[in-house]
């Protein structure tokens, strides 16, 4: 069975993640979408409000075999713990590939056996930021076309009343 993972802090989930994680579901076997900390940022969202909301998108896309979990450790024992073949991980730009390629070394640095799998962002969707749906959701500002409808609701509310 090939198992992959697809971290990140999702903070919160967007078309951009949702769109990766469709793709990532349609590769691998069993998928492991772990919420993880990134030590530079300081979350909006709980831990549980993310997970929740990526559930919602699971269920409503019909997904079935992605599992949401989120892990406070590093990303290489938990690739291990999972027996997983693969980190996926999106790019939308050229920034995103300098980026991913410093985390693919610092993990291989720790975990000779981790393999990065990047998946190319769909052009429409390659503008789109966490960070930027939280900015505009901050002033009460449109959200659609960034996060799954599924959720647009729920990120809204809870942006406007941060
Ligand atoms: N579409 C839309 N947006 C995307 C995207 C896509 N396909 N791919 C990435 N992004 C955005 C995210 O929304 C996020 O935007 P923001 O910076 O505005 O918030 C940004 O790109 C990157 O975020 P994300 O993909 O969630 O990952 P991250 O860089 O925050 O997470 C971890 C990195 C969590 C994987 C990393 O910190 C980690 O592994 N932590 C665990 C501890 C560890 O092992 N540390 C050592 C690592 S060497």
């Amino acid at each position: 069975m090939k198992i992959a993972i697809y971290p990140g802090s999702f903070d919160p989930f967007t078309l951009g993640h949702m769109d990766i994680l469709q793709r990532t579901s349609r590769l691998f076997d069993r998928v492991y979408a772990a919420i993880l900390i990134n030590g530079a940022k300081t979350p909006c969202f709980s831990l549980e409000e993310r997970k929740e909301m990526m559930n919602i998108c699971l269920e409503q896309a019909g997904i079935c075999n992605v599992f949401v979990e989120s892990s406070s450790g590093l990303l290489v024992d938990y690739v291990k713990q999972k027996k997983a073949c693969a980190v996926v991980r999106g790019l939308r730009d050229g920034a995103d590939m300098a980026y991913e390629a410093r985390l693919d070394s610092a993990n291989r640095h720790l975990y000779a056996g981790f393999e990065t799998v990047c998946l190319f962002s769909r052009p429409e969707l390659n503008y789109i930021s966490a960070s930027m749906v939280r900015e505009i959701g901050a002033y009460g500002g449109d959200i659609s076309g960034l996060v799954p409808d599924a959720i647009k609701n729920i990120i809204a509310e809870r942006l406007k009343h941060r």
